[in-house]
């Protein structure tokens, strides 16, 4: 594989991007504005400042990833040479089922198709396409550049040669894959979302205040994050979305999101994009300022 074309370049598409363009690939970023692509340039030229600035690449390396990316907002060209299209735009059903009937549509025949989505079912993006076996998950962590694990997803149908050439290029990128098959949330949410969820219930419910509970979760079990916090990383309205999808996926209660998760989203407390959530961040900082929950 030499050319890959990435489909959305926020948060994760622009991470994703990075990495290929850094281990030598041709990577074409596709967006909707281009003032999208631009911001998405300036973040990745900065993340690799930083890189620069721990000496884990040179200035000519930075230079050359930075050669290695091109960007378009138009879809069809973007995605004509690719040997991988990776798609990482907004989370949001319709949209993705659009995007991979266009991919499907207007990338060669070989061309595997993949999606960052961390929790749409694989098997329904790829029964959109007219590709089922060349359909499969690659689910980065964020920060892309930072984060080891790959998750690979395997739709009902992909094929055992995708999965495999999957693993050998998440293993190119010096990313450790790890394989699962398609049930809602896979592995890293299923696990991941009814922790975060049953740290909101026992905030609700007055066991423990907000850092007490994070303080537990941080020494007592080594998490470099506690649960609370991670859900103003993740943002809010995300971790109800999965827990949505998780509970409508196994039809099982014990999913169900906390009425305080549902009550903060419609309030608008998303955590550090809405600069309120379980604390309180500046803009444009990350760094958890205080305690904002009451
Ligand atoms: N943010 C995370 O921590 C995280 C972690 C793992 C997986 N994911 C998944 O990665 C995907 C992207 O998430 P994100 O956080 O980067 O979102 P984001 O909102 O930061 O970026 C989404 C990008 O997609 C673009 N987009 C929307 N419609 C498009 C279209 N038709 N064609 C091309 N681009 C389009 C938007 O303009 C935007 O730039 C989602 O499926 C999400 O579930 C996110």
């Amino acid at each position: 594989m030499k050319n890959i074309s990435i489909i959305g370049s926020g948060t994760m598409g622009n991470g994703i991007a990075h990495v290929f363009a850094q281990h030598g690939f041709a990577v074409t970023l596709v967006d909707i504005a281009q003032a999208q692509l631009d911001k998405a340039l300036v973040t990745i030229a900065k993340n690799l400042d930083r890189q620069v600035a721990k000496a884990v690449i040179t200035e000519e390396q930075k230079a050359s990833t930075l050669s290695n990316i091109s960007t378009t907002t138009d879809i069809s060209a973007g995605v004509a040479g690719a040997d991988l299209v990776g798609e990482a735009a907004t989370e949001n059903t319709e949209l993705k089922l659009d995007i991979f009937r266009k991919m499907d549509a207007h990338a060669p025949e070989a061309c595997i198709l993949a999606t960052n989505t961390s929790s749409i079912s694989i098997t329904k993006i790829a029964a959109a396409t007219k590709r089922p076996g060349k359909v499969i998950g690659m689910h980065f962590m964020n920060p892309v550049p930072v984060m080891k694990l790959v998750e690979i997803i395997n739709g009902y149908g992909t094929e055992t040669g995708v999965t495999e050439s999957i693993v050998e290029l998440s293993r190119t990128l010096g990313k450790i894959p790890c394989v699962v098959n398609d049930y809602p949330g896979f592995v890293a949410n299923r696990i991941l979302m009814p922790m975060i969820n049953e740290a909101i219930c026992t905030l609700h419910e007055g066991v423990a205040g907000v850092e007490e509970i994070d303080t537990v979760m941080k020494l007592g079990m080594a998490h470099p994050m506690g649960p609370l916090q991670l859900a103003d990383f993740i943002g809010l309205d995300v971790c109800l979305a999965i827990l949505r999808v998780l509970q409508e996926g196994f039809g099982n209660p014990k999913y169900a999101p906390s009425p305080l998760l549902v009550n903060m989203v419609a309030a608008g407390k998303l955590g550090v994009k809405s600069g309120e959530g379980f604390y309180r961040y500046e803009a444009g900082s990350k760094e958890a300022k205080a305690v904002y929950f009451r």
